[in-house]
């Protein structure tokens, strides 16, 4: 029986560190596309040549030919430009509209039956735009944004409360944007909801912070955007998908008409496994947390529109 075999789009910051984190869990090979001569082939071989070391088999290449994609059972698409400081996620759509747009027309042609992850920004438009090109049904074209967000929210609550980021729980909503839409009210430490740990404006000090978490890191970096958390995110939602581990996960995902969204990629908790998106969980939001992930919706709409699409 073959190995899975997984693509990665874009051999930047991303995509080459996700190519690392998949190789080194030695259950499917990799393939590394990127449009800089060189690049990817280049990492893919470094990757290769680590096996001995890191002790896994796994068999990377890396190519500027869209080739190696062929017959690909995952693609994770991080090809594009990242942010500089100043700028926003949605500054960044007329570049990677035909970045990405050319990118699911060889993901369509050439890995007709793969499930995406999409990475590049901005993510929920442009989840929205590698569906639409594909025609892929909902349930194989995905994004990678909720993870991270809740992955730097976790990080927060567990700094300060000094507890083990184990045992932080929760969940987000919305696009991944600076409107995104944190739930204190479902998030727990260890079953304990966190309302009842924290004093509410240091829980909104930790949302702002984690709404802002994307901006904290580029104004550090100074050149580029995160990479590490982002690509321990897609690593482990192609675990989930490739090794069908059901995960219940915030990502972006294709919406017809759950919680009251049609039409639109936006955050929202999902169970992850063998066949994509398997089911959007729902859950009753108060009129504020409606009214945030609406505002949130209008600015993802507002992005799908400018593709004109
Ligand atoms: P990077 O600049 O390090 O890498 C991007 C790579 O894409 C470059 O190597 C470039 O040559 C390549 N590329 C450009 N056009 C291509 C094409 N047509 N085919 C193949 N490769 C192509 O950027 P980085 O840091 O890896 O970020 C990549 C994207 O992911 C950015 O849009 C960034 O904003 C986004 N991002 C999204 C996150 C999320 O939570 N959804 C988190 C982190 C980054
Ligand atoms: C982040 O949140 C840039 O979207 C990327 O780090």
């Amino acid at each position: 029986m073959a190995r899975t075999k997984i693509t990665v789009v874009g051999a930047g910051n991303v995509g080459a560190t996700c190519a690392q984190r998949l190789a080194e869990r030695d259950y499917a090979d990799v393939a590394i596309v990127d449009v800089v001569e060189g690049l990817a082939a280049g990492k893919g071989l470094d990757l290769l040549e680590s096996g001995p070391v890191e002790s896994y088999d796994t068999h990377v290449t890396g190519s500027t030919d869209y080739g190696i994609m062929d017959g690909s059972d995952i693609v994770v698409v991080t090809a594009g430009a990242a942010r500089k400081p100043g700028m926003s996620r949605d500054d960044l759509l007329g570049i990677n509209q035909k970045i990405v747009g050319s990118i699911a027309l060889e993901i369509k042609n050439r890995a007709p039956d793969s499930f995406v992850i999409v990475v590049t920004n901005p993510l929920d438009a442009m989840a929205y735009l590698v569906k639409h090109v594909t025609g892929f049904p909902a349930n194989r074209v995905v994004g990678m944004a909720g993870l991270l967000d809740n992955a730097r929210y976790r990080s927060f609550i567990a700094e300060k409360l000094g507890v083990s980021v184990k045992d932080v729980a929760s969940t987000l909503l919305g696009g991944h944007g600076d409107t995104m839409v944190p739930l204190p009210r479902l998030t727990t430490v260890g079953g304990v909801p966190i309302t009842e740990l924290l004093p509410a404006d240091e829980i909104e000090a930790l949302v702002d912070r984690t709404r802002k978490g994307g901006g904290e890191i580029v104004a550090l970096l100074g050149t580029g955007s995160a990479f590490y958390a982002p690509s321990a995110a897609a690593a482990e939602m192609v675990d989930a998908i490739a090794l069908d581990k059901k995960r219940v996960v915030p990502c972006a995902a294709y919406l017809n008409g759950e919680y009251g969204h049609k039409d639109i990629y936006l955050g929202v908790p999902i169970i992850l496994g063998g066949d994509g998106v398997e089911r959007i969980l729902e859950c009753k939001l108060t009129d504020d947390e409606k009214a945030m992930l609406q505002k949130s919706a209008a600015d993802v709409h507002s992005l799908i529109e400018k593709m004109a699409l």
